[in-house]
């Protein structure tokens, strides 16, 4: 037996790997910076995006996964086998991997991630479809008949699932997550105040002041760029409200297709999502009043998920318990065995 095994939730923006004896054992960005002059790594994860805008010519910081899919496969093998590393050090007893990609990754995309595991030193890698992992690190029973429905609102894309059985009913996922509305409010600076701002400014104000449910006047930040219109540096004060409406369209995106899912629901399955309750995941789901909102939508009760960020990767961590069950055939085509 290995001494312990590893579950990675692979995302658009961040790879958490949870370590079966010890937990959380890494929370990076999913970035690697690297030399144009000989394609040379320069630095990976933390680094990396302390790098983000800031690089001289000759070094790009790429993000391996777009839009919640894999859109430079080398790199993505280069940071998966560097992580792996990390975690698991000089091993004796080589570690099985579950792991969780984002869901709209093609079936080439997938088996490179495993070759990537298995080159890192993987003794078996499966796959595991996110939204059961996310229920899973939830605490949710899946080898239940109950339908549950798991809205994981991450970097890339919002997965929206109905979960019973330990599968999955209906799903849908949408390009709409956190970094469109980073971009959204890139665009709301440049028209509203003609301030350019960067994306790292950009995602830190939606953690300051963003928020879609009663927005408060009193909390306010300060928003550092360049003024179109003068070329100088500029700063100013928003608050809550400031950028309520620009969230909100965004957010109304994926309220939509929630709707849609659970139009595509069996009834059997609405009344057991009724009694259950909606679970957000996700770091989306951290966005101040979200989960009031929806509830407010669609008349079902919302929470968020105890750890909406690292949910998914707890859940990958102990689906090892599950393992057996995957076996016998309970998931679908979307587990991969070595
Ligand atoms: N406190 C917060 N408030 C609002 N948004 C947040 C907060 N913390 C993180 N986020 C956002 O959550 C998103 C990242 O979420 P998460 O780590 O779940 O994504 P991911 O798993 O890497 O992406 P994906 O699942 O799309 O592949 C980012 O857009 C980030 O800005
Ligand atoms: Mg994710």
């Amino acid at each position: 037996m290995a001494a312990f095994d590893i579950g990675i939730d692979l995302g658009t923006t961040k790879i958490i790997i949870y370590r079966s004896d010890s937990g959380i054992a890494l929370n990076e960005p999913s970035i690697v910076a690297y030399s144009t002059k000989d394609n040379s790594v320069v630095a990976v994860g933390k680094e990396a995006y302390a790098m983000l805008g800031k690089t001289p010519r000759h070094i790009v910081a790429e993000r391996p996964l777009k839009d919640g899919v894999i859109s430079n496969h080398k790199l993505c093998e280069l940071m998966i086998k560097e992580y792996i590393k990390r975690v698991c050090g000089n091993f004796f007893i080589k570690p099985r991997i579950v792991l969780c990609i984002p869901s709209v990754t093609t079936d080439v995309e997938r088996r490179a991630v495993v070759e990537a595991a298995l080159a890192a030193g993987a003794r078996k890698v499966y796959m595991i479809e996110e939204p059961i992992a996310a229920a899973i690190g939830a605490g949710v029973d899946i080898l239940k008949p109950q339908g549950h429905m798991i809205v994981d609102i991450g970097g890339g894309t919002t997965d929206i699932a109905v979960i019973s059985l330990s599968s999955v009913v209906c799903s849908r996922s949408i390009k709409v997550a956190g970094n469109t509305i980073d971009e959204e409010i890139i665009k709301f600076f440049m028209n509203q105040y003609q301030l350019s701002i960067g994306q790292r400014m950009a995602e830190n104000i939606k953690k300051q002041v963003g928020c879609v449910f009663h927005p408060d006047a009193s909390h306010v930040t300060s928003v550092k760029g360049r003024n179109l219109l003068t070329g100088y540096p500029q700063q100013i004060e928003i608050n809550e409200e400031t950028l309520y409406e620009c969230i909100l369209s965004c957010v109304e995106r994926i309220i939509d297709s929630i709707k849609l899912v659970l139009e595509e629901t069996p009834p059997e399955l609405i009344g057991d999502i009724y009694d259950n309750g909606i679970i957000l995941t996700g770091g989306g789901a951290l966005i101040k009043g979200l989960a009031q909102l929806i509830s407010e939508h669609v008349k079902i009760p919302v929470s968020v998920a105890e750890n909406p960020i690292e949910v998914v990767s707890i859940g990958t961590g102990k689906a090892f318990r599950y393992i057996e069950t995957f076996h016998e055939g309970f998931i679908n085509a979307d587990t991969y065995r070595h």
